[in-house]
């Protein structure tokens, strides 16, 4: 893809989230507690056992992980980065301490080792080019200090194929303003490795449907991770979502 081709994309989804409900809001609104719980909670799980304050949330939009973050374990410093304003003006009204920066996120602008944990969720699917997502990661491994924790949670190709319309990437079918490329274990794995990350474990979540949640409430949530974590293979073709847990090489940070 031609470079003035990618810059369209990306420039066409800026608009498309600056104008729009910011994503965070959106999902508190369309999607039950329980189902917003299982994906934030599974990102925040692995981060409760990270040593290290600086904690880095990658096209955070309007902060729904950041406050989820910051009731669960207060007191950590953190940064959030996204390529528009206005949700970031959202959460940057939301009374907690943070650093904002408002930036494309396969150029980050951060200068050596800055952060003990990073985290992304549902956006790097949204990069038009394989080497721009690598990119991205890239910078992603680069800012992290040695050991370095990254989670990441993407939409699952095996769940998602529908949404574009040779069933791994376009644009969405449902919303013409967004690139989409639906990621697998397969190739997120390798992308994951091409930047550099090691230890890299895949799950699948949200894995129960959300017609259930509404019934079985907290139950559904523990019922999730059990899947998740014990039927790997099959959290992998039915979960929602996936969830990559990897490490920059090195050291676990101090
Ligand atoms: C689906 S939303 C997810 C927001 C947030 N991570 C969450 O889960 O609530 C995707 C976000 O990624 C941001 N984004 C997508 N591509 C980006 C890029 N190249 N640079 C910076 N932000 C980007 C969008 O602006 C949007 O806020």
């Amino acid at each position: 893809m031609k470079k003035e081709d990618i810059k369209f994309l990306k420039e066409r989804e800026r608009k498309f989230r600056e104008g729009d409900l910011p994503f965070g809001a959106w999902t508190l609104q369309t999607k039950t507690k329980w189902w917003n719980t299982i994906e934030l909670q599974n990102v925040l799980n692995p981060l409760t056992r990270q040593k290290g304050r600086k904690l880095l949330d990658v096209g955070c939009s309007d902060g729904r992980f950041l406050e989820y973050f910051n009731k669960k374990i207060p007191g950590k410093v953190l940064f959030g980065i996204d390529f528009a304003f206005n949700p970031l003006k959202v959460l940057n009204k939301l009374g907690f301490p943070k650093h904002l920066i408002c930036g494309d996120v396969c150029e980050m602008p951060f200068k050596g080792q800055v952060f003990d944990a990073a985290v992304s969720i549902q956006v790097v699917q949204h990069i038009p080019t394989r080497p721009e997502r690598i990119r991205c990661l890239k910078g992603i491994c680069n800012g992290l200090t040695e050991g370095g924790l990254f989670v990441i949670s993407l939409v699952n190709q095996k769940r998602w194929h529908e949404t574009v319309e040779n069933g791994k990437e376009g644009n969405s079918v449902n919303n013409p303003s967004l690139y989409v490329y639906l990621y697998d274990p397969e190739d997120l794995a390798q992308d994951l490795d091409e930047a550099g990350f090691v230890d890299i474990k895949i799950v699948g979540i949200n894995n129960v449907p959300e017609k259930y949640l509404k019934w079985i409430g907290v139950l559904g949530v523990w019922a999730d991770f059990g899947i998740s974590q014990l039927i790997t293979s099959l959290s992998l073709r039915r979960g929602c979502y996936l969830l990559a847990v990897c490490r920059k090489k090195g050291k676990l940070g101090p």
